[in-house]
């Protein structure tokens, strides 16, 4: 017997990469009722997946979540839920705020999303299920395979965080650390690369510190897992994310040396150049550790590509605080970094500190950051101009046919021109003869 799917799901995803997994996952959970939709229009279900790490994240969301309201009035049967950092964090208030929302669902609890929609469907009630169990363990999830699987896959290895960096939410909206067991990740791993996965990202808020919540008998490091999964016959590129400095362990750094499928790339967010600044961020580590621990990096892996995450304007940030962040970016010189003004966050605790810095000065001190971020991108990417470096094929250009774009071990997009069909996943040596400020242009080697 043949099932058709006839009805749509359309969700939005906002935040990192743990709320892309979670909405892979959420679709997978709802495949067998819903086909995925990229058009509004026509949904039947629309599953928002919010972020509340900044105040502008959170407005993205609620502003998608108004202009449902006017979906809904059209057609009333619509299910409209709401998941992510902000679903945990507010829960009910949600719904009073915005009385069209089904279903207000809390990442721990997207398992149940078939069981609720089904429930929603039948009974029209509005549903929160928001709940934090301390006992709860990521279910040991195996993708089904009827919808094809892409070369590239992000498998989940923890959940929450156990820092406290006095800036962040998410230690209160994603709950205390949990690593999933050694076995369940390298099963999902092994299954994946039979089905034809070429690429695996380790993913976890704070990767570096997988398994310091497990028993002792059994407890894993980050370093022995990566080699664990590194050794799976298949998994030809592995990378992972994120990781806070102050765990990144001479362990890890020595599965530099030995993996050679494990990727030239670290993203390694440093915050700010001011240890006073670190201190109260309660970071737990120093500029002289961190650059330490950078410079291992760079002598086990020559061609590694740092890429960090900065705040500026931190309450009480001085002009010496914010000219140590640029001395830093000098010393490191990233290949790239994601830079944001500081955000006021409650509960967390930095909203209680004093800001005297007004937000014009944040934001030309943002400017003034990014810019030159912006130069040493540029400088860093002419230095591949003239070598040859293996690329995965990514896919195709959706404007342009015949040009393709994969990328190189570092994470830098290359793209190129190709007239015969490609494979996503394929490795191919490509020539770099061209830096742009966010790509590299190349051309095929015996292509
Ligand atoms: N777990 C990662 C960070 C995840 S959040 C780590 O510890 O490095 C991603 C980034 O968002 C952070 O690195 C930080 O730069 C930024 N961020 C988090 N909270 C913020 C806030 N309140 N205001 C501005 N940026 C913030
Ligand atoms: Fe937030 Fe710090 Fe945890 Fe990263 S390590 S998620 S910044 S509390
Ligand atoms: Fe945002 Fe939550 Fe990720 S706050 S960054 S979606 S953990």
């Amino acid at each position: 017997m043949t099932v058709t799917i006839d009805k749509k799901l359309f969700i939005a995803t906002f935040g990192c990469q743990m709320n892309d997994r979670d909405t892979e996952i959420m679709a997978q959970l709802l495949s067998r009722s819903y086909a995925r939709t990229l058009e509004l229009a026509e949904a039947d279900a629309v599953i928002v997946n919010t972020c509340s790490i900044r105040a502008k994240a959170e407005q993205k969301a609620f502003s998608l979540l108004g202009v449902l309201r006017k979906y809904k009035k059209k057609k009333p049967e619509m299910i409209i839920a709401a998941t992510g950092c902000v679903a945990q964090q507010d829960g009910r208030k949600m719904i009073s705020r915005m009385n069209h929302i089904d279903l207000v669902i809390g990442p721990q609890n997207i398992y149940q999303l078939p069981l609720l929609f089904d429930k929603i469907r039948k009974t029209r009630k509005t549903t929160v299920a928001t709940d934090i169990s301390p006992s709860f363990s990521i279910p040991p999830f195996l993708p089904t395979m009827d919808c094809g699987l892409p070369h590239k896959r992000f498998v989940t290895i923890m959940q929450g965080c156990n820092n406290f960096c006095t800036y962040c939410i998410v230690p209160y909206v994603r709950g205390r650390e949990l690593s999933r067991s050694q076995e369940d990740i390298v099963a999902e791993v092994r299954h994946l690369v039979s089905h034809g996965v070429k690429e695996i990202t380790l993913l976890g808020q704070n990767v570096n510190s997988y398994g310091n919540d497990q028993e002792e008998s059994q407890r894993t490091s980050f370093a022995e897992l990566l080699c664990s999964v590194a050794e799976i016959r298949g998994v030809e590129r592995l990378r992972f994310t994120t990781s806070n400095p102050k765990d990144l362990s001479d362990d890890l750094i020595r599965c530099f040396v030995d993996l050679d499928n494990l990727c030239s790339h670290f993203h390694l967010p440093v915050q700010s150049g001011s240890n006073s600044i670190l201190r109260r961020m309660n970071r737990k580590y120093t500029i002289e550790t961190y650059l330490d621990k950078v410079e291992k990096l760079k002598e086990v892996r020559p061609d590694i590509a740092l890429t960090t995450d900065i705040i500026v304007g931190f309450p009480g940030e001085t002009d010496e605080d914010f000219q140590a962040t640029m001395d830093l970016l000098e010393k490191v010189r990233y290949h790239g970094s994601f830079s944001f003004i500081y955000s006021s966050r409650p509960p967390a605790k930095s909203c209680e500190f004093e800001d005297t810095i007004s937000q014009e000065e944040k934001k030309e001190r943002l400017a003034i950051y990014q810019a030159h971020q912006k130069e040493i991108t540029m400088e860093r990417n002419l230095e591949y101009v003239g070598q040859t470096m293996e690329i995965m094929v990514e896919g195709e250009s959706r404007n342009a046919e015949g040009q393709w774009s994969g990328r190189i071990s570092t994470h830098h997009i290359v793209n190129f021109t190709c007239a015969k069909p490609l494979v996503p996943g394929r490795m191919l040596m490509v020539h770099i003869d061209e830096a742009c400020y966010n790509s590299l242009r190349g051309t095929l080697v015996d292509g």
